[in-house]
């Protein structure tokens, strides 16, 4: 999502819409603006592009030098006028624009019903401009230190109060927001684009803290209300590359946006104490879970390439045979199902139409659909029967990454959910894998660092025609990807091939100096993939060993290692993964290619 705030002399609500538009890049389903004009707060919202907002704006124009303004891209509750923000409290006192995720926010949408507040939406934001409304003492700054003690979970929030034409608060736990440094006028924001037009002098707010914005200065505090100083940053960078984080592509943004992407996804969903899974969203009951017999994954592209890691991870965990589909062959291929078959339908996009297909054609004969999706309110979400969201955010390069990881991780939940009802999967065995999940986003901070050592390979290999990805059990599902990953942006030949197949054909095709990438992620698979290693090496192949740290034999072997972090070997393929990306990604730079924009793909492909 993202957020505007301003307060100065100029219309609020054209600085705020026109900040949005700057936004734009991240996509939305609905938009909408406050404004302070007179004591009356006025809102308009409305579904759909910014264009519709200011269709709208056009016919009920709003006025006021205070304005908050937000884009959504739907969490809690489809899109829709009423789920848009700005959110209001029952009088009509308070405004605000959120970002993130209130984690607690049923147990206090009960808690503020009992006490006779009326919602008119589905959002996790809603509850929070209630809880202004019910904690409000006649001053909105410390109101807002004591509902920042009642809300649990990852915010960006702005609010606004007719009785307070002076000043915005911000504040900030987990979700990005940045103050904008104007003379006379302030401004908030989630990203620097949108105020760049106005100040290049920005503060950056931490987690933790919160900042009060009026016309002649900004203040900011932690989140108990004591004063912090900040140093102003000065930004630098251009409007466009600012779009991307100051990243040269949205692809290389999204890759590093991994550790904070997959955190998002575990948020909320495991337990404190790592012994339980909460899926509430799945609707399904022990005993319904226990009911399974059979998982068919379908999916396309990037997604069906988690669902084979996610397969693993079920059977292992859960010990349900599961089948991997192709969405586009599923549909056709009269699939024997029953009534204790679950589907489970990954799609980033949610609108694949080769996917959307087959879970329809599911659906009609009666089998339980659950979607794995990064759109709230897509197709898929609608249509399934119960939605799993990653929380990946907007993915904007056409080249999967951070979806990829997250369904990862929406799969391992899954599997431990599944394994936990069936009791395949002890209490101590669960605790290990959620424990080993949590430490995810750390993992994958460190493999980021990594880049510098695949660039320098990725140049030197920028020519050739085909490259070689090889691997076993999972690792074999993670080659999978990274062949495809090199092939969509940087045209190379790549291929896949299960380590232990190779010498059934493919073997031909290696000679002098042709790289092979290979996946050395799993202990117990180690031996079997080295003794391939040497094969190719025998046929004068360059290879590059991915392998956990601490594994130094394999250098005895291969040409280049890249070590990372030892996970627990099912999860590997979160840490794999990256190296790959970057490869891929450094290639297509090398190489001159339009790395976000590939030539003949497309990011979501509603054609059969
Ligand atoms: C397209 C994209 C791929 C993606 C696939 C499936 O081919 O270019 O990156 O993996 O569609 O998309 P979905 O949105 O269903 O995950």
């Amino acid at each position: 999502c993202g957020i505007v705030g301003y307060i100065g002399p100029r219309n609020g609500k054209d600085v705020v819409v026109g900040g949005l538009a700057k936004l734009e890049y991240r996509g939305y389903d609905s938009a909408g603006v406050a404004a302070l004009a007179d004591g009356n707060i006025r809102i308009v919202k409305a579904v759909g592009r910014l264009a519709n907002l200011e269709e709208k704006l056009a016919e009920m124009p709003l006025s006021g030098q205070v304005a908050i303004g937000h884009t959504r891209w739907a969490t809690h509750g489809k899109p829709s006028d009423e789920n848009a923000h700005p959110h209001q409290d029952c009088s009509g006192r308070f405004a605000i624009v959120h970002n993130g995720i209130v984690e607690n926010y049923l147990s206090l949408r009960d808690e503020l019903i009992a006490l006779g507040h009326e919602f008119r939406s589905e959002t996790d934001t809603e509850v929070v401009a209630h809880l202004i409304e019910e904690m409000y003492n006649g001053d909105l700054f410390e109101t807002m230190i004591a509902v920042g003690k009642r809300i649990r979970g990852a915010y960006a929030l702005v609010v606004m109060g007719k009785d307070h034409p002076d000043e915005l608060v911000a504040i900030r736990r987990a979700s990005p927001m940045i103050i904008g440094l104007g003379e006379k006028e302030n401004f908030v924001a989630s990203d620097i684009p949108a105020i760049l037009e106005y100040t290049r002098d920005i503060y950056v707010m931490e987690d933790g803290e919160m900042a009060v914005l009026r016309r002649d200065g900004v203040e900011c505090f932690n989140m108990d209300g004591e004063p912090v100083k900040k140093e102003v940053y000065h930004v630098t960078w251009d409007a466009v590359s600012a779009e991307r984080g100051g990243y040269p592509h949205f692809m290389l943004k999204e890759i590093h946006e991994q550790p904070r992407a997959v955190r998002d996804t575990l948020r909320g969903r495991v337990s404190e104490d790592f012994s339980r899974v909460e899926l509430p969203e799945l609707g399904l009951s022990d005993e319904d879970l226990r009911a399974i017999d059979r998982i068919h994954i379908v999916a396309c592209g990037t997604s069906w390439h988690a669902g084979l890691v996610g397969k693993a991870a079920i059977e292992a965990f859960a010990r349900i045979p599961v089948n991997v589909e192709i969405a586009s062959e599923y549909r056709y291929a009269n699939p024997i199902v029953t009534d204790r078959t679950l589907v489970i339908a990954i799609t980033q996009s949610g609108e694949t139409a080769d996917t959307l297909a087959a879970m329809r054609e599911m659906k009609k004969r009666g089998v339980r659909v659950v979607a794995i999706t990064n759109v709230v309110g897509s197709s898929a979400a609608r249509e399934a029967d119960s939605t799993i969201i990653t929380w990946a955010g907007p993915e904007i390069a056409v080249a999967s990454t951070k979806a990829y990881t997250t369904q990862l991780v929406a799969l391992y939940l899954l599997a431990v959910r599944l394994g936990m009802s069936r009791q395949t999967l002890t209490a101590d065995e669960a605790r290990e894998v959620l424990t080993g999940l949590d430490n995810l986003p750390q993992v994958v901070e460190q493999v980021l660092d990594t880049a510098p050592q695949i660039e320098s390979f990725a140049k030197r290999y920028k020519d050739a025609h085909d490259t070689f990805f090889i691997g076993r059990g999972i690792d074999y599902a993670v080659s999978l990807e990274g062949a495809l990953k090199l092939k969509e942006i940087s045209y190379i030949h790549a291929e896949a091939y299960a380590a232990g197949e190779l010498k059934h054909g493919t073997l031909a095709l290696i000679t002098d100096g042709v790289p092979v990438i290979a996946l050395a992620m799993q202990p117990e698979l180690y031996e079997k993939t080295l003794s391939n290693i040497v094969e190719v090496k025998a046929r004068g192949a360059f290879v590059l060993g991915l392998t956990w740290v601490g594994n130094e034999d394999l250098e005895k072997t291969v040409d280049e290692v890249i070590y990372l972090p030892k996970t627990l070997p099912l999860l590997a393929p979160v840490a794999a993964v990256i190296p790959l990306q970057l490869l891929a990604y450094y290639a297509a730079v090398a190489r001159g290619n339009d790395v976000d924009k590939p030539r003949n793909l497309a990011k979501s492909v509603t054609v059969e």
